[in-house]
C-alpha cells in the first residue's frame, strides 16, 4: 500500500473544496488546483470557514487549530508541477469525459510512479477515463457525496485495469477521512458500471422526477408543491436537491445514463430549460429556487400530489436488483447501508422484502404512465428471487 503524505485535489468547486478540507482535517498535507484563481479565492474562504465552524466544536483535535492547517493548504493553476511529488490525486473537475481524460493524462505524465490517481465522477466509466492516461493500474474511483464534511458515504470503485495496490490505498485513504456527521462509510464496487451503487440505483428516479417537473410546469404547479410531496422522509425534497447538486451536473449525469442505460434517461424540458437558461441551482444562486440568500425557506404545506415516495422506493429496489444481477456489489446490505450513508434516506430491500409484488405492479403503471420502458420491474424484483440471495 502506497504511504500517503500528499494530496493533490484537482478541482475547487462544490466537491473540490470539501474533499480538500477533510483530506486536512486527516492531517495531509493537501494542494488544490483550478484553471483561475478567484475559483480558488472562494474555495480557499469555504474551507476556511468550515476548518474554524470545527474548531469552534472540539472537532480539529487536541491542539489542533484551523490556522494550522490553512497552512498546510496550497494552491496553483499549474496541474503538472503540483503533482511532480504527489503520493495521491483527487479529481474533481467538471462531469465531461474529455476534459478528465486530459486531466488524467497530465497527471500521469507529471506525478511519481507510486501515485494513485483518483477520480470523483459521479457516473462515468473509471477504465474509459483511464484508459489513455499511461497508467491506468493507479487510477480508481472514490465517490464521495455533498456536501463532502458531512456526507458519510465514500464509493471506492475498480476500473478494469485498477491494480489491488491501488484500490486497497483508495480503501485506507477513504476510511482516514473524518466526517462530521456519524462515523464514515466506505462502500467497496466490484466492477465500473455507470453510476456505482448508490447514483446508480437512484438514477431512474430521475427519469421519473423529470417527468413530475413536466408535468408541474404543465399544470402550474409550483415546485415547492412537489418537494412537499417528499414529505419529512427525504431530507430535501427532489427540486431543492437538484438545485443542491447543480442542474448541469445533473443534466450531465442524464446524458451519460442515456447513452449507457436507456434512452429514457435523456432529461426532460424543465432541467434542460434551466441549464440553458444558466440558473444550475446553489452554485449560480438560482435553480428551482432562489439561492441568493442561503438555503431556500420552502412551504411544504401544500402537497402536489404528483409524486409519492413509494413509487421512488420501487424504482430504487428494480434498479437495485439489477445491481445484484450484474455483480457490483457483494449484497444487498452493503445496498442499503451505502444509500444511507450517501443521500441519508433508507435503502428498498428491507420495505421491499415484503412488498416486492405490490411494487412490480406500481412500476408497470409508472411506465405506462411515463412511457418509459426501462423503469418495468426486471424478473429478479418481480420473482422475489433478491430474498434468497446472499445479503
Ligand atoms: N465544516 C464544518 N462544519 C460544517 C460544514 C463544514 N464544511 N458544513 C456544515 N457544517 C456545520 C453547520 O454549520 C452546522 O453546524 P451547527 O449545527 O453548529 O449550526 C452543522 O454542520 C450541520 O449543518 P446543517 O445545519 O447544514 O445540517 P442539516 O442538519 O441541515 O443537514 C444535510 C444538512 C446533511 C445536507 C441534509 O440536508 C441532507 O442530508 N441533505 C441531503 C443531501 C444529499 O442527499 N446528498 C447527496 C446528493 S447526491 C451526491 O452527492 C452524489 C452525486 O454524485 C451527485
Ligand atoms: P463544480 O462545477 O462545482 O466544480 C468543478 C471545478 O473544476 C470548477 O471550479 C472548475 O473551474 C474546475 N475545473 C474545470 N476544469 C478543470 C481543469 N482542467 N483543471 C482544474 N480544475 C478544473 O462541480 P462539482 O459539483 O464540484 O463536481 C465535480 C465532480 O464531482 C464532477 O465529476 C461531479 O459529477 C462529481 N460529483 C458531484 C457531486 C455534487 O453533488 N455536485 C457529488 C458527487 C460527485
Amino acid at each position: 500500500m502506497v504511504d500517503v503524505k500528499k494530496i493533490v485535489v484537482v478541482g475547487s468547486g462544490l466537491m473540490g473544496n470539501g474533499i480538500a478540507q477533510v483530506s486536512l482535517m486527516a492531517g495531509y498535507n493537501v494542494t488544490l488546483v483550478d484553471i483561475k484563481d478567484e475559483f480558488l479565492d472562494k474555495a480557499f474562504a469555504n474551507i476556511e470557514k468550515g476548518l474554524k465552524k470545527s474548531e469552534s466544536k472540539g472537532q480539529l483535535g487536541e491542539g489542533v487549530t484551523a490556522d494550522a492547517l490553512m497552512a498546510k493548504l496550497k494552491r496553483t493553476l499549474d496541474l503538472a508541477s503540483a503533482v511532480k511529488d504527489a503520493d495521491y490525486t483527487i479529481e474533481a473537475v467538471v462531469e465531461n469525459m474529455k476534459v478528465k481524460k486530459e486531466v488524467f493524462k497530465t497527471m500521469a505524465e507529471n506525478s511519481p510512479a507510486h501515485c494513485i490517481l483518483a477520480t470523483n465522477t459521479s457516473t462515468m466509466s473509471i477504465t474509459e477515463i483511464a484508459k489513455d492516461c499511461g497508467r491506468p493500474e493507479n487510477v480508481i474511483g472514490m465517490h464521495f457525496f455533498n456536501p463532502v464534511p458531512l456526507m458519510r458515504c465514500i464509493e471506492v470503485i475498480a476500473g478494469e485495469k485498477s491494480s489491488e495496490e491501488a484500490m486497497e490505498t483508495g480503501m485506507a485513504v477513504s476510511n482516514s477521512l473524518p466526517c462530521l456527521r456519524g462515523n464514515r462509510y466506505v462502500a467497496k464496487v466490484l466492477i465500473d458500471r455507470p453510476g456505482f451503487i448508490v447514483n446508480r440505483m437512484n438514477a431512474p428516479g430521475q427519469i421519473y422526477l423529470s417527468w413530475v417537473f413536466d408535468q408541474a410546469k404543465e399544470k402550474q404547479i409550483p415546485w415547492n408543491q412537489i418537494d412537499a410531496d417528499g414529505g419529512h422522509a427525504m431530507p430535501m425534497g427532489p427540486c431543492e436537491l437538484c438545485d443542491y447538486v447543480g442542474l448541469d451536473t445533473m443534466h450531465h449525469v442524464m446524458e451519460y445514463y442515456a447513452e449507457t442505460l436507456s434512452p429514457n434517461f435523456k432529461p426532460g424540458k424543465v432541467i434542460s430549460e434551466l441549464v440553458e437558461a444558466g440558473n444550475l441551482g446553489a452554485k449560480t444562486g438560482k435553480g428551482f429556487y432562489d439561492w441568493s440568500g442561503g438555503r431556500p425557506k420552502i412551504d411544504k404545506s401544500q402537497k402536489a400530489g404528483l409524486f409519492d415516495l413509494q413509487t421512488m422506493m420501487a424504482i430504487m429496489l428494480n434498479e437495485g436488483c439489477r445491481i445484484l444481477e450484474e455483480g457490483v456489489a457483494s449484497g444487498f446490505k452493503i445496498i442499503d447501508d451505502a444509500n444511507m450513508a450517501g443521500m441519508n434516506t433508507p435503502g428498498p430491500f428491507g420495505a421491499g422484502k415484503k412488498n416486492f409484488e405490490a411494487w412490480s405492479k406500481l412500476l408497470d403503471e409508472i411506465a405506462d404512465k411515463t412511457g418509459a420502458e426501462y423503469l418495468r420491474p426486471c424478473e429478479l424484483m418481480k420473482s422475489g428471487g433478491f430474498v434468497k440471495m446472499r445479503k
